[in-house]
């Protein structure tokens, strides 16, 4: 971890599981049922990598009192594929009626892909442009020192998020506050979580919903007034309201109010904690460090993204991604290993541990500057997959660029959630 002062270009250790324990199953079958769960949270925490190979090589599906993980790649995908089977029904208390909430039904896999087609990819160059001058912008404004999660971090997507997608006229840090809300309520504060308290959390989503509501039923009117002046702006959401969608589609304005509010709920938390997980992983290794700080100083992305991606591997936003299952499942049908799911479980599909299974990433423990994004699941995957992936495919590695070309840049803390569910503080310094 860095520590104060730190030069980044030197900064030492490589992981802090340098006492590798290999008996975490057998402390699990000796602990009382009642502490298992709270146990295997503290090793994903402390000791993921460790953990994550005995668990694929010895019980690859793991079943605790309060959810069952899945370890290997190609069970994760199994799951993932099956959104029916698997469903994301714990979101449904948690995001009202969005499109996420609903796994093969009309709503979703219509509003998806019209939001997807609204979200078109020759936007993307000016999208990685527009991050590379906000970014730019930031930096220089902060003359030397940023505490890199709430000036830099969460501010850019939120500045995306008003300037690509449209969601304009309000203050950046009220877009931050309502992501933030929803972004803790519907991923960090489910009955697996160590939420501090989950009611109040609940509570503070709905509050920030009411108001994100009232401000997009006033953004939409805002947008209509510029279009019958015949200077309709260009933005995600006036391209949307300029649209014309088959009656059968139901995309009335209501849904299309919801899909604008979800364009934010998506963008702010994810990145910030991406970008500062990948900076967190790349001040781990100095060699690694210098070679992204090299290849930020060229125009070519390409080897630099990648760069950013194996970094994210080593500590993906969240490690698992959840569903609930429908049905008794049987995982490794015909194997010694076979583990039925028993429905109703919740089912943490552990891509922490799927980005390290040796049968879908060649040498998975080496840090591979030039690995392939490939079968990543940073994005998600399946019918669920992200849909800023190729928003979030620019945005996060431009952010990443824009700081490693700082000379003598230097982490003067390391980065801290402090109490949090996300990274809450992060500081760093460099020359002027
Ligand atoms: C740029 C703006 C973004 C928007 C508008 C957005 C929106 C969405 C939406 C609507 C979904 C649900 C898709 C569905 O249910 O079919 C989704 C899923 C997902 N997003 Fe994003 N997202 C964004 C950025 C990101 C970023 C930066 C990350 C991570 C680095 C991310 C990670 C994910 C993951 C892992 C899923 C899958 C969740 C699951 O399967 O349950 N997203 N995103």
């Amino acid at each position: 971890m860095a520590t104060a002062n730190q030069d980044i270009s030197s900064a030492a250790s490589l992981s802090d599981e340098t006492d590798i324990k290999t008996d975490f199953l057998a402390e699990f079958d000796l602990t009382p049922e009642s502490d298992r769960w709270p146990l295997v949270r503290q090793w994903m925490k402390q000791t993921p990598l460790p953990f994550y190979t005995e668990l694929r090589a010895k019980r690859p599906v793991l079943v605790t009192p309060e959810c069952t993980l899945v370890t290997r790649f190609d069970d994760v995908t199994e799951i993932l594929k099956q959104s029916t089977v698997f469903t994301v029904d714990l979101y449904k208390p948690k995001m009202g009626n969005y499109l996420m909430t609903e796994d093969d039904t009309h709503m979703h896999n219509t509003e998806k892909e019209i939001m997807l087609s609204l979200l078109t990819r020759e936007d993307l160059p000016r999208i990685r442009n527009f991050v590379a001058e906000a970014g730019n912008n930031i930096l220089e404004d902060a003359a030397g020192k940023i505490e890199l999660i709430n000036q830099y971090g969460r501010m850019i997507p939120a500045l995306m998020v008003q300037n690509i997608f449209g969601l304009d006229g309000i203050k950046p840090e009220k877009l931050i506050e309502w992501s933030y809300w929803n972004q803790y309520d519907a991923f960090r504060n489910q009955h697996f979580h160590e939420a501090a308290d989950s009611e109040t959390v609940h509570n503070k989503t709905k509050q920030a919903n009411r108001m994100l509501g009232i401000y997009v039923a006033y953004l939409l009117l805002g947008k209509w007034w510029h279009m019958f002046r015949g200077k309709p702006k260009k933005d995600t959401v006036t391209r949307m309201l300029q649209e014309y969608y088959p009656k059968k589609a139901k995309f009335n304005i209501l849904r299309q109010g919801i899909n604008a509010g979800g364009l934010l709920v998506g963008a702010v938390e994810t990145t910030s904690e991406a970008v500062a997980h990948i900076f967190s992983q790349l001040i781990e290794r100095p060699e690694m460090l210098a070679k992204a700080i090299e290849l930020s100083q060229q125009d070519e992305t390409e080897a630099f993204d990648k760069v950013c991606w194996e970094a994210l591997r080593f500590r993906p936003i969240a490690p698992y991604i959840f569903r609930k299952a429908t049905i008794d499942y049987t995982l490794g049908r015909g194997t010694e290993q076979a583990t039925t799911i028993a429905q109703g479980s919740s089912v943490l599909n552990v891509i922490a541990s799927a980005m390290f299974d040796p049968a879908a990433f060649e040498a998975p423990e080496q840090f591979n500057p030039e690995r392939a994004y490939g079968q990543s699941f940073h994005f998600g995957f399946g019918s669920h997959e992200c849909m800023g992936k190729t928003i979030g495919m620019v945005m996060i590695p431009e952010m990443v660029r824009q700081v490693l070309r700082r000379p003598g840049l230097k982490a003067v803390s390391p980065m801290e959630y402090l109490g949090k569910p996300f990274p809450e503080q992060y500081c760093f310094s460099w020359d002027r």
